[in-house]
């Protein structure tokens, strides 16, 4: 069986069990800045998860691309890997612990072969904030799992969360025996010896942990799957890691082909980083300096560093590009559509990053030579860690080159250093991913209906052409890119800040109806990126104002949204505008 394969199986059987199959939601979330990459199939699900109503019905099933980065620096081993793919079912308020593990159970040893003697589970131990899980154990019990391969254990193993705030509840795990031998008499589940392998997580998610660490149910009892699709495919095909798979090997095979000094971790680190890249950029990311477009050029950037190591001429990439979109096209046919700006994005970082390795070589050597002139033949962490900064000069480079002047380098300070330099970005992610999650404030649920007033009156204003290309929403801004070829003049400014406040004045009604995608693109509804649609949609309208098809959710009339005030518009990219308003209360 081939991951499409494995992928196909999971839709069919969930969708013969009544479960709608939704799109996967792109790796960039949409009005959402506060978090960088789509990290689970639940994420694009919170506010349904929290009670509002999915137009695909209780229950729903996909895949979904997901990036996570905090790993990043153990890619190269046998099993880390940023971009994933997970496969997951929910239940919003609709079935509960007893069919989802019947559910799981059913697919594993039905559909996918897997004999319950390989599988083991895990249920959560209980604690002060909810009991323990002897409901989800039992019905193990009932589909044949022996007493011995329960276990259970506490919140650190078997209770899942998103970030510190959030829906949450206790899960399921069920684990793979590969068949290696035991690494202890303890050796069990939650043990990293690589004998066991978790496979699915059942999370029966009941429970909202508040910002102050306290736990009070949900209006609704939901559940939220995730089988990990690169991991069961491995281990369906008998291999020991995912690059062993039709997913990675041709690539592999293509850089040991060419590899001049060939290593397995830098091939792997060249393979993963590669996909990652191709994925984000497909979803419209960019290199830069911060946030996500910092992982993008950090993954890109590190690749290089290996393609290097490897000892292949840079000029083979574009090849290995190619080869590596025709062959994931038909398991992500967004890379063939993006293929130039795939190939361009990253020949182009590459390029910047070739010029700051020559850069910050000169910079060194200037700094050794500042050295032998004082007769030091020590190279500080402190200096090793700026030109890691400054310049984006690998450490184990300069570590070589200092090392061919006769110099020694303090690595174990340097270690040091970038340990708490990682612990910062680790933490920075974390806020922000926390953030995204709970961020369904008054506030940034205004700026949506703001948003959708705006978007009407520019159209009023410059014309139909003048339609969405992209959207950011903090709680203090919106942030609006529209299609317009020149910069907006004045008197058209104030014509869209006031005809939008008219509405507000209007204290309009804001409703919202569910109907499937034609429908609402024949009702005149303004629809954006239609492929990311499932059949049914949402439709927002505005009064007799606006009409949008959207997730929401937003106020119910725009009476309370207070005084929308333009700050600023300017280009955002060839043919694009970008305007940034706040509402004042
Ligand atoms: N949200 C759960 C996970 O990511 C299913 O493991």
């Amino acid at each position: 069986m081939t991951a499409i394969e494995i992928r196909n199986k999971f839709l069919n059987y969930f969708r013969s069990h009544g479960h709608k199959i939704i799109p996967s939601a792109p790796l960039i979330p949409e009005n959402d800045p506060s978090v960088l990459f789509t990290t689970a199939g639940m994420h694009p699900l919170v506010p349904y998860l929290l009670g509002e109503k999915h137009p695909e019905g209780t229950r729903l099933a996909d895949y979904q691309k997901c990036l996570r980065t905090v790993d990043i620096d153990e890619v190269g081993d046998n099993r880390h890997l940023t971009f994933f793919e997970m496969l997951g079912n929910w239940s919003l308020g609709d079935y509960f612990k007893n069919e989802s593990i019947r559910y799981s159970i059913e697919f594993l040893t039905k559909e996918l072969n897997i004999p319950i003697e390989k599988l083991s589970v895990t249920c959560f131990a209980g604690d002060k904030d909810a009991p323990r899980d002897e409901e989800t154990a039992k019905v193990w019990e009932e589909v044949g799992m022996p007493k011995e391969r329960i276990y259970y254990f506490g919140k650190n193993d078997n209770w899942w969360i998103a970030g510190d705030e959030g829906p949450c509840g206790p899960d399921t795990e069920i684990f793979y025996d590969t068949g290696k031998p035991a690494c202890s008499d303890n050796c069990n589940p939650s043990c990293d010896c690589g004998k066991y392998v978790e496979i699915w997580n059942n999370v029966f998610m009941e429970y909202y942990k508040h910002k102050d660490g306290t736990y009070t149910k949900l209006k609704q009892r939901n559940v939220d799957t995730g089988l990990g699709l690169e991991r069961i495919n491995m281990l369906l095909q008998g291999k020991e890691t995912p690059f062993d798979t039709e997913i990675f090997k041709p690539i592999m095979d293509k850089l040991q082909e060419l590899a001049k000094n060939d290593n397995l971790e830098s091939r792997r680190i060249v393979a993963e980083h590669l996909r990652a890249s191709m994925m984000i950029i497909a979803d419209g990311g960019k290199p830069s300096n911060i946030d996500r477009g910092y992982i993008l050029r950090r993954l890109i950037r590190r690749m290089i560093r290996h393609l290097n190591k490897l000892e292949i001429n840079l000029d083979r990439l574009k090849e290995l590009i190619e080869l590596n979109i025709e062959n994931l096209k038909e398991m992500y046919p967004e890379l063939m559509q993006n293929k130039e700006n795939i190939i361009n994005t990253i020949m182009e970082e590459k390029d910047k990053f070739v010029k700051t390795l020559v850069n910050g070589e000169k910079e060194l050597q200037k700094e050794l030579n500042k050295l032998k002139e004082k007769n030091i033949d020590i190279l500080s962490a402190e200096e090793v860690f700026r030109l890691y900064e400054t310049y984006g000069f690998p450490p184990e480079v300069t570590k070589e080159i200092a090392k061919e002047n006769g110099f020694k380098v303090d690595l174990e300070t340097f270690d040091k250093l970038f340990k708490e330099h990682q612990e910062k970005s680790r933490l920075g992610s974390e806020q922000k991913f926390k953030g995204g999650l709970a961020d369904q404030s008054e506030e940034t649920i205004a700026y949506h209906t703001a948003t959708h007033l705006l978007h009407k009156a520019l159209q009023i204003v410059l014309g139909d052409h003048a339609v969405q290309k992209g959207s950011n929403i903090t709680s203090e801004r919106l942030r609006f890119d529209f299609s317009h070829p020149q910069k907006l003049t004045k008197e058209e400014l104030d014509k869209v800040e006031q005809i939008v406040n008219e509405q507000i004045q209007r204290d309009l009604p804001v409703t919202c109806e569910e109907m499937s995608y034609e429908d609402a693109k024949n009702s005149g509804a303004i629809g954006l990126f239609a492929n990311k649609y499932g059949d049914k949609v949402k439709v927002y309208t505005i009064g007799d104002f606006s009409k949008e098809i959207c997730g929401g959710p937003h106020v119910t009339h725009t009476g309370v949204l207070g005084t929308f005030k333009i700050k600023k518009e300017e280009a955002s990219s060839a043919g694009v505008r970008r305007i940034k308003a706040v509402l004042i209360k």
